[in-house]
């Protein structure tokens, strides 16, 4: 046996133990890698749930799943360690006699099994921090929240009026049941339709009885049946068909703030620059005769949701133009958020300028953070699909450098013969 011979016998020998090393490495690392693939699965279901809680839910249940009123929580730990099954018919078929709607498509809601068993995992497994911030970067943070207080003068006139007593209990019922979704009296949100409204006067009280009875299967529109009893939904009934007597702020805006992210101030911030600082001054400090918006009076005295009201609306007669078909709820909430983060540092009198950002350090704590350094963090999968790919790489060479040599022998004994056949 001589020397090449030899080298070949040893260099498979190595191939056949990395083949096997490779082998036994993929078989240890198969558990880890099914449950990354597990866990990717499952972040994928809670990413598209947190749509759908964001859409759906959240109006109830509150932006991070804290609870609104008499809608309980589902942030809790209890929740957390409810089995698949209880939640998901919960989830599926709505809770009967309140205020829960079914959700399933089988039961009449807008989700299918695939769905609802999507809200579970979030029920279980969520990061409602994550959701919080979803919702609000969409826009569809509630503004109002569940329940207002209807202004004690204003009841008292309308007890005055015939069937008062009926109106003022539509409204009490109104303010603690439906203005979450229908607005501050009864003008409609981004969330449900105005009630106040000559198109829904229009129809027979019979008619919009039985909505709110039945609710609008496959909408937020939930029944009220088994919630409410006939007198309070025939109350509410009073209230909708003669809503046009009742004085407008019967059923105030409540003062809720907007919520805000990172993201949506500095959406807000942009958005700010592009469209309103010409007027109002890169600072808010308003330019000319136009006001400024970053002074205490100003930001102490108007709501968030009056902010958004006059943005959206604009000041008819006035350069104030209307915003509400020129940029989203969301937009439009972020602009909002930004001009409230003035607040802390708002002069109490404006000095109204031309153009130009008053320079030097300060700003808003959101814009001192420092950009978070990305680590760059190996995770299993990728570790062990390199250890795998050395493997192979060094198989393949090995194999390659054999057959070099294997080839390289057969060539010289060729010309060893032929030498000697010469000779
Ligand atoms: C119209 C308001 C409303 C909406 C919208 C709503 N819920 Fe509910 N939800 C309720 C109420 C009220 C309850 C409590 C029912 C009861 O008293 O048993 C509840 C209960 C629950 C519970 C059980 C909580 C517990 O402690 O047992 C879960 C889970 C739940 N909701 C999930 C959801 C999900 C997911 C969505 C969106 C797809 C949603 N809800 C939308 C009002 C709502
Ligand atoms: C969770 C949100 C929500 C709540 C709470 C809610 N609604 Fe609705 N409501 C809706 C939505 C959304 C629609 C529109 C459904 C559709 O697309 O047809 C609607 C439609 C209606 C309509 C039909 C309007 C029309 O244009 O004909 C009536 C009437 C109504 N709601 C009354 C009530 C009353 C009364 C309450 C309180 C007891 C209430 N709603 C509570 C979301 C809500
Ligand atoms: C063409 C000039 C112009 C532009 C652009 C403009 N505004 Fe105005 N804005 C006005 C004027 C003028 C008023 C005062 C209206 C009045 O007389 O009540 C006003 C009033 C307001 C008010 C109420 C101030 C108060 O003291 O009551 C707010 C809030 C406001 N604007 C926000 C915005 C925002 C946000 C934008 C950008 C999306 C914007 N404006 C763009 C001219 C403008």
């Amino acid at each position: 046996m001589n020397l090449t011979r030899q080298i070949e016998i040893v260099l498979a020998f190595i191939a056949t133990i990395a083949i096997l090393v490779g082998l036994g490495l993929a078989i240890a690392r198969e558990p880890a890698r099914i449950v990354a693939a597990e866990q990717e699965i499952l972040d994928t279901q809670i990413d598209e749930a947190t749509a759908l809680y964001a859409e759906q839910c959240s109006v109830c249940h509150g932006i991070a799943g804290e609870g609104i009123g008499s809608n309980p929580a589902l942030n809790s730990e209890a929740l957390r360690g409810t089995d698949f099954d209880t939640l998901f018919k919960t989830i599926a078929r709505g809770r009967f006699n309140t205020a829960m709607p079914a959700w399933a498509l089988e039961e009449g809601g807008p989700f299918s099994d695939y769905q609802v068993s999507e809200l579970v995992a979030l029920v279980q497994h969520g990061d409602w921090t994550a959701v919080q911030d979803y919702t609000v970067n969409a826009g569809l943070a509630p503004l109002v929240p569940f329940s207002a207080e209807p202004d004690p003068v204003v009841l008292g006139e309308v007890g005055l009026l015939p069937e008062g007593e009926s109106l003022q209990r539509g409204i009490i019922t109104y303010s603690s049941e439906c203005v979450a979704c229908h607005g501050a009296d009864g003008l409609g949100t981004a969330l449900a339709p105005a009630l106040n409204d000559p198109i829904v006067r229009d129809q027979t009280p019979d008619d919009i009885a039985r909505t709110i009875e039945l609710g609008v299967p496959g909408t937020l529109m939930a029944g009220w049946q088994g919630a409410l009893d006939t007198e309070t939904i025939d109350d509410l009934v009073t209230l909708i068909t003669r809503w046009d007597e009742i004085p407008i702020g019967a059923i105030p805006a409540p003062d809720v703030p907007i919520a805000v992210t990172e993201e949506s101030l500095a959406l807000g911030e942009s958005l700010y620059l592009a469209n309103c600082a010409r007027c109002h001054g890169d600072d808010g400090q308003g330019t000319g005769r136009i006001p400024a918006l970053n002074v205490t009076s100003f930001l102490l005295e108007t709501s968030d949701a009056a902010i958004q009201q006059i943005v959206t609306r604009g000041v008819p007669d006035t350069p104030m133009p209307a915003w509400g078909d020129r940029m989203t709820d969301a937009e439009i909430q972020s602009i909002v958020g930004f001009i409230r983060s003035w607040e802390d540092t708002a002069p109490d009198v404006a000095t109204p300028s031309g153009r130009g950002r008053q320079g030097g350090g300060g700003g808003p704590p959101w814009q001192q953070q420092e950009a978070s350094t990305i680590e760059s963090v190996q995770d299993e999968t990728s570790d062990w699909r390199n250890t795998m790919l050395i493997a192979s790489l060094l198989v393949v060479s090995i194999t390659l450098i054999a057959a070099g040599l294997h080839t390289f022998r057969r060539h010289s004994r060729a010309d060893h013969n032929t030498d000697a056949s010469d000779g």
